[in-house]
């Protein structure tokens, strides 16, 4: 460990997860930067591991679990603090210091402003040869980190947490216990971070919360803040996510679909498309009134893409239950299908009342199924596009080459085209002929 006082303790963060972990990490990083920690990407020359953490399916635990184990023959060697930040900190609690005797720090979504003091306790304990175990995850009704400004990644993308936690209870969903009642900041303190955003080079800001359309503070709501944001000068665009299908009244869809800024993408979690399985989730709408919104969404705008998110084997989900849920993906022609196998959580309320009783093989083979059907809809989406322009936003190099740009559509489908004889850099909007298209990206040349 760095001695000495001078030299600042390198710390290394993983992150797993969504998007608000992503953006979580950069408020860590802005808060331990400030209490004169360093940050390294060499997990090697770290004197602090940190973990952001996910806890929606079990998968994400299995690979947070295999992370920490590969720690366990590092610590052995030299001094190493391991702290576990996020959902998972906050779901399991004692129980994972308990049970990875490897963890010295714990701390949830909610309490990341005790994080520096945790660190610096553990680490001064083990300079003296001692352990100290820190634990911080009480859950609050305000924390918003309303006055931290995030240590952001360089880049075009900005993401901006509007609101934080979740109050739906989906009954299979362990979010609103992993974090917390629903809140919203302050629309002021929004704006003013877009307009730095905008003049720090940011061209695309991601709206993001757990529910974020169910966004409100003092008179506003989310169709009024997506609006001023997309009004601030420089912002090129903006996009949103996740929204829930409850809260779309008709001057959200009216912004989404008229706004020049605003992105014509929609994520719109389905889960299942049959009624009796909608109910046991607690989605608060049936496959009617979903598809109704559909309906409302393409009439205003019928170039405003759709994407989804889908469970396959809910508890009690039977083949026929399952087949409503792949007849209305069929029929809803999504660019992209997001499907799930249902993993029992802690605590949730599904978890408490029904039984896991879909066998493994069956739950998979439904969503390899789902993604079977969805592949030749976004190829043929893709297709019809051959022929036209397309506004891209240039992202950076393509992954294959770095002859080639890389950008996104509006719609979000990635679009790849050569450097050689086009006139737009990086953070530009370049209209692009699109010549030919695969399941997943656009090809085509600048115009
Ligand atoms: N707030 C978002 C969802 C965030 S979680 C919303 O309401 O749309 C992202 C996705 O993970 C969910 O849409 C759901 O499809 C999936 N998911 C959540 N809990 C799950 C579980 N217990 N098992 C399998 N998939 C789950
Ligand atoms: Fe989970 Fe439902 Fe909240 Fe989404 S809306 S985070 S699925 S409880
Ligand atoms: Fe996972 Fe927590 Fe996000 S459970 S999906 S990291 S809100």
């Amino acid at each position: 460990m760095t001695t000495g006082g001078t030299a600042a303790y390198q710390v290394h963060i993983e992150t797993f997860g969504c998007q608000m972990n992503e953006y979580d990490t950069e408020l860590v990083r802005s808060l331990l930067i400030a209490r004169g920690f360093a940050f390294t990407d060499d997990r090697e020359r770290a004197d602090v591991v940190l973990m952001n953490t996910c806890a929606i399916r079990e998968n994400a635990h299995n690979r947070v679990y295999g992370h920490l184990a590969a720690l366990r023959p590092i610590k052995k060697q030299r001094n190493l603090v391991v702290g576990v930040l996020g959902c998972m900190a906050q779901n399991l609690k004692q129980e994972l210091m308990d049970q990875a005797s490897v963890v010295d720090v714990l701390v949830g979504p909610d309490a990341y402003r005790k994080l520096p003091d945790l660190l610096t306790q553990a680490i001064q304990a083990q300079e003296r040869g001692l352990t100290e175990k820190g634990l911080a995850v009480d859950l609050s009704e305000y924390e918003t980190y309303e006055d931290i400004l995030p240590q952001r990644a360089e880049g075009l993308n900005a993401w901006i947490a509007i609101m934080r936690g979740c109050d739906n209870f989906c009954t299979f969903c362990v979010v609103p216990y992993t974090r917390g009642r629903e809140r919203s900041r302050d629309p002021e303190g929004i704006l003013r971070e877009a307009e730095h955003l905008a003049a720090h080079g940011h061209k695309q800001v991601t709206l993001l919360g757990q529910n974020v359309n169910s966004y409100r503070h003092d008179g506003w709501d989310f169709a009024r803040l997506i609006t001023a944001v997309a009004d601030v000068p420089g912002i090129a665009r903006v996009r949103f996510t996740s929204p829930h299908p409850k809260d779309f009244p008709p001057a959200l869809l009216d912004a989404v679909a008229d706004h020049p800024k605003i992105c014509k993408h929609i994520h719109l979690p389905l889960q299942s498309g049959n009624d009796r399985i909608l109910n046991l989730m607690g989605r608060t709408y049936s496959r009617k009134e979903y598809l109704a919104l559909v309906e409302e969404i393409r009439r205003r705008n019928e170039r405003i893409a759709l994407t989804t998110d889908i469970i396959c084997g809910f508890p009690s989900e039977a083949e026929e239950e399952f087949l409503d849920t792949y007849r209305t993906v069929r029929e809803v022609g999504y660019h992209q299908v997001f499907g799930f196998v249902y993993s029992e959580r802690k605590n949730t309320i599904a978890g408490r009342k029904y039984p896991d009783d879909v066998p493994d093989a069956v739950k998979s083979d439904r969503v390899t199924r789902l993604v079977d059907m969805q592949k030749p809809i976004a190829l043929q989406k893709n297709r019809d596009l051959v022929g036209s322009a397309v506004e891209v936003l240039v992202e950076g190099d393509a992954k294959k080459s770095s002859t080639q740009w890389m950008g996104h559509t509006g719609q979000n489908v990635t679009v790849v085209w050569d450097k050689h004889g086009a006139k737009a850099g990086l953070g530009d909007l370049a209209q692009i002929r699109i010549t030919h298209a695969s399941v997943t990206t656009l090809y085509g040349y600048e115009i």
